[in-house]
């Protein structure tokens, strides 16, 4: 499918079905259910720092470090899961990032609607590419996904929050 690499149109085209369903469904959904959008509120308590620390750092390492090979003393070593099972997890995790996209974008989190909002939105449809190489234990797809969740982090970072950069860049000699 061609369309995968062009995540962009994929959203669009998502967008445009949902939002055509929505029109064509309209009419009879006009009785709201009880309790309404403005009784509920989402859970914010976690600050953005959290979710980076304890939710979405966690699950992109294990990405990064699936991916890809080393080498060391030993010799040549592919990093790459080598059961379903270990696809499994990887996949599972590329899952935590897709939703890690939505819980940055909720209001109260999101900064702002613009630039965040896209980098939100990258950040989940890297994870959706990790997730579909994943399921079909295609390695070089998994690799360029990871490379793709890679250059998001660092961009909205840049963005917002340019120190955390260099923790990022473990080279001694900066
Ligand atoms: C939508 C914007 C955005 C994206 C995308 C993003 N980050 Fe962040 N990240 C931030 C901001 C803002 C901070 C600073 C939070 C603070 O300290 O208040 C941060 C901080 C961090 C921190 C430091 C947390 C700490 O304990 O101080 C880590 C680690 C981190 N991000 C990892 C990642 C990784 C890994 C990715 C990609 C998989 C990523 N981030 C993607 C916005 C983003």
């Amino acid at each position: 499918m061609t369309m995968k690499q062009i995540p962009g149109i994929k959203i669009s085209l998502t967008l445009l079905l949902s939002l055509l369903l929505l029109a064509c469904s309209a009419p009879e959904e006009s009785n709201e259910t009880a309790g309404g959008d403005d009784s509920f509120s989402y859970n914010t308590q976690l600050n953005v720092q959290q979710i980076m620390a304890l939710v979405l750092e966690p699950a992109s390492d294990i990405l990064w470090d699936s991916g890809g090979w080393v080498m060391d003393a030993s010799g040549y070593e592919e990093l790459y899961p080598t059961t379903d099972d270990g696809w499994a997890y990887v996949r599972a995790q590329a899952a935590v990032v897709v939703e890690s996209g939505n819980m940055l974008a909720l209001p109260g989190r999101a900064p702002d609607g613009d630039a965040w909002m896209i980098y939100s939105e990258g950040l989940s449809d890297a994870g959706i590419l990790a997730m579909e190489a994943a399921a079909a234990q295609d390695k070089e797809a998994f690799f360029q996904a990871g490379a793709q969740l890679y250059s998001v982090c660092t961009a909205c970072h840049q963005a917002y929050n340019p120190e955390i950069l260099d923790r990022f860049d473990d080279n001694p000699a900066d």
